[in-house]
């Protein structure tokens, strides 16, 4: 079945039996069946050291499975009970500024602490001994959103040995790879090592980039100590842990590099706050960036992920928490489902009375009523998840790959050059998704590790940090034949932040019969433009100057002291063929550029629906079916037409030919194969 429910903070309403026995009541109603139990029930669950109360959450394990539902089983190391921050000081954080936090809010523990560590694991330890052999539950939630850093004594040391064990205890190795010189940056002895720090030290790169890295692996290292009484006492019960992303552009989450983390959970799942409804794109342009992040966070395993929280109507710290709109939740909801997603769920199910999300959209409101307009559209995409539930499981194929990596953002961000405030790298890569988000045709975003023989195309936007192995890899893919586009500012460091020297990369330069020579970089409102086929397209922030050797000029420079030289280049090498575009132009020239590219790979969509710009069909299949969503992301009707025959699987109806889609309209229909 598809998923659908959300957190469920009962810990809560332990006081108010009387809530706790509508609550089972409205489920049924709201065509739920999974719920994310026990997230932030620390102190509930053992109110003082060693004295623990599980009782209440036993009666809600049989609540919810006496009335047929799931539940994941969260670990509550989000956030702890006040007596430990109080006993044991070391869990609590130490800041960049090394300012100890005081106990209050949550996610804010140290990851390196023993004692947290040997706290949470024992707490995970009876939740699994308690309950792992119940039947209703469905799934682990480890902790809550991971993220930030800790600066405390025990985190510089665990730096210090990760760095050792980088470095081989070489510490010239690392003075070598930090470039330790300049500016006397030279370490001695390996005590001298410290975090980046704004009162301390922020300029070295390298040093950056490692402590990145380090944050990530020691996050991971946290968890898999959570984990350990879960894979031993319940090995058959899958794991997760919830992802996020920075939600006022609605980007991928930037502080944890994921594709490492993936490594350890056995399925995805993430929190998506987009701000519909917004004053400053339109809903189809923001559903563009949902979509990339979905097709990320899809194929960081290639299999579906699960939307973990979502709001039903609004948030409570957006700048302005608008309610989505009557239809918004059905399709923002079947979107997710779209992309590969086998749940809808929300935060939270109940609203919370005091305290800081009190005025966080819910499916129950403070009115307990089942009759209200939010809550009746949480029971419409019950009832529809209900009737689609052959979409589990089901894949995506896509022929087309754009590369988003983590580490390199890191470096492209911390570098003090270009323009500081326009390097925008995950949101250029989601202009150049969109070409393909708009034709219908399904995209894999996927990580520098994975295999990249399978795709037609690949895309690399302004990888600015590039191994060499990952050169190698690049160049054997178009060797073989593979289509490579990429763009102004990539190739230019190596993993450890350091400029590759005497000009590109020869592998790259023999791989794209040029070389970028110069970049230039534009105040804001500097303007230049590219001549390519016959067509002009502006130009901002960033163009490069390029030097051909064998390469074919595509498109050229409008103005300035380069104007007229090539901008745009291919160049045919081994089987296959490379593009690159000097510098950052409007989306029309990125509908006309891969307009070209899907004619000529015959990319098309799986299922085959005309219709104008802000609906989108997203699919899904299986070896007999094709899922597709057809969705209306604008605020007026939009005729579409069904180029073939398929079954609406909500009315059960054929469909062939044109139909009006209503303002926010979504139809899911299936096509036999
Ligand atoms: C995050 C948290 C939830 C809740 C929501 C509110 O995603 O995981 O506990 O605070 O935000 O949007
Ligand atoms: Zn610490």
């Amino acid at each position: 079945m598809l998923l659908h429910g959300g957190d469920y903070n009962p810990d809560q309403w332990l006081d108010h039996p009387d809530i706790l026995a509508d609550d089972i009541k409205l489920m049924k109603l709201a065509h739920t069946n999974t719920f994310s139990v026990g997230i932030f029930a620390w102190s509930t669950l053992e109110p003082e050291e060693g004295s623990y109360q599980f009782e209440w959450l036993d009666d809600i394990f049989e609540n919810i499975h006496r009335i047929g539902g799931n539940v994941i089983l969260a670990t509550p190391s989000g956030a702890r009970p006040a007596w430990m921050s109080q006993k044991y000081p070391e869990v609590l954080r130490v800041n960049g500024s090394r300012v100890k936090q005081l106990h209050g809010g949550r996610h804010n523990h140290c990851f390196t602490s023993n004692v947290y560590r040997e706290k949470t694991q024992q707490m995970n330890r009876l939740l699994a001994e308690r309950y792992g052999n119940h039947p209703a539950l469905l799934m682990w939630h480890v902790s809550n959103e991971y993220g930030g850093e800790c600066h405390c004594d025990l985190c510089q040391e665990a730096f210090r040995t990760w760095l050792k064990d980088k470095y081989n205890h070489d510490l010239k190795a690392l003075n070598d790879a930090w470039w330790g010189p300049f500016w006397s940056h030279t370490f001695s002895d390996w005590s001298q090592v410290e975090s980046p720090s704004a009162i301390g030290e922020n300029a070295v790169h390298g040093l950056n980039l490692d402590w990145r890295r380090f944050v990530t692996d020691q996050t991971i290292d946290f968890y898999e100590n959570e984990a350990v009484p879960l894979r031993e006492l319940t090995p058959d019960i899958p794991i997760t842990t919830n992802f996020m992303a920075d939600t006022f552009d609605l980007i991928p989450f930037q502080s944890l590099d994921y594709s490492k983390f993936a490594k350890h959970v056995d399925v995805i799942s993430w929190d998506a706050y987009p701000a519909w409804h917004n004053d400053w794109e339109s809903n189809s342009d923001l559903a563009m960036k949902v979509g990339f992040i979905d097709d990320l966070y899809r194929s960081l395993k290639q299999q579906p992920f699960l939307l973990m929280e979502s709001t039903p109507s609004q948030v409570n710290w957006h700048e302005v928490n608008k309610a989505k709109r009557p239809g918004m939740h059905l399709l923002s909801s079947m979107q997710m489902i779209a992309h590969g997603s086998d749940s809808v769920m929300y935060f939270q199910w109940r609203k919370s009375r005091g305290s800081s999300e009190k005025f966080h959209g819910a499916v129950v409101d403070h009115d307990n009523s089942s009759n209200n307009r939010v809550f009746k559209e949480v029971a419409q995409v019950g009832e529809t998840l209900e009737k689609i539930s052959a979409v589990v499981g089901t894949n995506r194929p896509a022929d087309v790959a754009i590369l988003y990596d983590w580490e390199s953002n890191w470096a492209l961000n911390d570098a003090q050059g270009y323009g500081l405030k326009t390097k925008n790298y995950p949101q250029t890569l989601q202009q150049h998704y969109r070409s393909f988000w708009e034709n219908d045709i399904p995209v894999d975003v996927i990580t520098k590790e994975h295999d990249f023989s399978d795709y037609k195309l690949l895309i690399v936007p302004m990888l600015y940090l590039m191994s060499e192995d990952t050169i190698g890899r690049l160049k054997a893919y178009v060797a073989d034949g593979g289509r490579l586009v990429m763009t102004y500012i990539s190739g230019i460091v190596n993993e450890y932040d350091l400029t590759y020297l005497g000009g590109w990369h020869k592998d790259l330069q023999e791989m794209f019969g040029m070389q970028p020579v110069e970049t230039d970089t534009f105040y804001p409102n500097d303007r230049n433009y590219v001549t390519y086929q016959n067509k002009q397209y502006e130009l901002k922030d960033y163009a490069t100057v390029l030097e051909l050797n064998k390469a074919t000029t595509e498109g050229t420079y409008g103005e300035d002291f380069y104007a007229d030289t090539p901008a745009v280049t291919s160049h045919q090498f081994g089987k296959g063929k490379t593009y690159y575009i000097g510098g950052r132009l409007e989306a029309q020239f990125h509908t006309d550029f891969y307009g070209e590219l899907i004619k000529e790979l015959l990319l098309t969509p799986e299922v085959s629906v005309k219709h104008k710009k802000g609906v989108s069909v997203q699919t899904r299949q299986d070896n007999d079916s094709k899922y597709a969503f057809v969705m209306n992301f604008t605020e007026k009707a939009q005729p579409v037409v069904f180029e073939t025959t398929v079954k609406d699987m909500i009315t059960g109806e054929e469909i062939s030919g044109e139909v009006t889609l209503e303002k926010y309209e979504v139809k899911i229909v299936q096509e036999q194969k």
